[in-house]
């Protein structure tokens, strides 16, 4: 019988889990893992390296991924879930069991090597909507991931006056980053003063109890989205600014809503009073 192999800090008998080489092309650069958050069984986070060329807008996303089993790179799409200004890169992700990407991904530990895309690109950036004075940055499940870098971005603080982001979950453990929105970015050095008294988290959980246990249409309709921050207790197009990201049909439904209200879609080359990204394709 063999000597046990140590690999990664685990002593394993017989066994050497070999991890792939990965190669940069010229779309992706081949990044490091630095650390490693599981949430729950169906959601993670994760750090890496950031290449010192990587210019990305807070809110934009990239294409990142692993080799496939066919040896090429199998890529998906990321929201970037640091800010502009961080040295390192931060992603939330989703657990699909058979996911071809994810089953794999949810298995990265720190030191193992990603892709990461050259381009980013997105909708969920200031640049896309007009001067106003609410940001609200609605979400359900993995959409929240670009509204933990807006928050995070001093810039978004000078634009509004008030910051506020609702995320929509089935259960309390989905509640990712929910310590750090809850104490208003308090460890983040570079937004705790604004944020304390400009951020706002709203956060609703629908298959467990909690507080606030309603999907978010129906915290709009009772008014109950709006307790304790400034202004109306409605959506008013006049000083509210809107940002959406999550399942495709509480996008679809909150668009229909937001334009009977007299908003107007944005996007980079014509800004307007709301905008979307789904998370998923689905
Ligand atoms: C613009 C954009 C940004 C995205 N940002 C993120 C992100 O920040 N975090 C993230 O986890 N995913 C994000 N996604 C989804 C991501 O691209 C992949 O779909 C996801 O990583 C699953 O990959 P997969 O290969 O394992 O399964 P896939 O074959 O890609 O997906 C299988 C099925 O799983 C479901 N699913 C996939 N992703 C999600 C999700 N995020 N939430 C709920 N159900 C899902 C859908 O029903 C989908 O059909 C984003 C997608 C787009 C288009
Ligand atoms: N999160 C989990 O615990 C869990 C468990 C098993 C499987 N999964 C898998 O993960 C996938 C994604 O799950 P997820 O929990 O991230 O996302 P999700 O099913 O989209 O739910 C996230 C939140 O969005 C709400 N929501 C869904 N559709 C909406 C709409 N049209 N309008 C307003 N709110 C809406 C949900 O409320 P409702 O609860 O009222 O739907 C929930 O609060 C699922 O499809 C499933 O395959 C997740």
């Amino acid at each position: 019988m063999a000597a046990p192999t140590k690999c990664k800090d685990k002593v394993l008998t017989d066994v050497t889990i070999e991890k792939p080489v990965l190669e940069p092309t010229g779309a992706l650069s081949v990044e490091t893992v630095l650390s490693v958050k599981h949430w729950n069984e169906h959601l993670f986070s994760f750090r890496i390296t950031r290449p010192a060329s990587f210019r990305f807008r807070s809110g934009e996303f990239i294409m990142i991924g692993l080799k496939g089993d066919n040896g090429k790179p199998l890529l998906r799409a990321y929201s970037i879930a640091s800010p502009a200004w961080d040295e390192e890169i931060e992603f939330l992700s989703i657990k699909v069991q058979d996911g071809p990407l994810t089953s794999k991904l949810q298995k990265i530990e720190p030191g193992d090597q990603i892709y990461l895309g050259r381009k980013p690109t997105g909708t969920l950036v200031t640049d896309a909507l007009l001067p106003g004075k609410r940001l609200f940055m609605l979400s359900t499940g993995t959409g929240l991931a670009p509204f933990l870098s807006l928050p995070r971005d001093p810039d978004v603080y000078e634009f509004y006056e008030q910051v506020v982001v609702v995320h929509s979950v089935r259960r309390v453990s989905d509640l990712a980053f929910r310590e750090e929105m809850e104490g208003k970015w308090a460890e983040d050095p570079l937004v705790s003063e604004q944020a304390a008294g400009q951020f706002h988290y709203v956060p609703t959980v629908t298959r467990e109890e909690f507080p606030n246990n309603e999907r978010i249409d129906k915290l709009v309709e009772s008014g109950k989205l709006f307790e304790g921050i400034p202004g109306a207790a409605k959506f008013d197009p006049e000083t509210d600014r809107i940002m959406m990201c999550g399942s495709m049909e509480m996008i679809k439904q909150f668009a229909a809503f937001f334009e009977e209200q007299g908003f107007t879609e944005g996007s980079n080359a014509a800004p307007g009073q709301f905008v979307i990204e789904r998370a998923f394709v689905g």
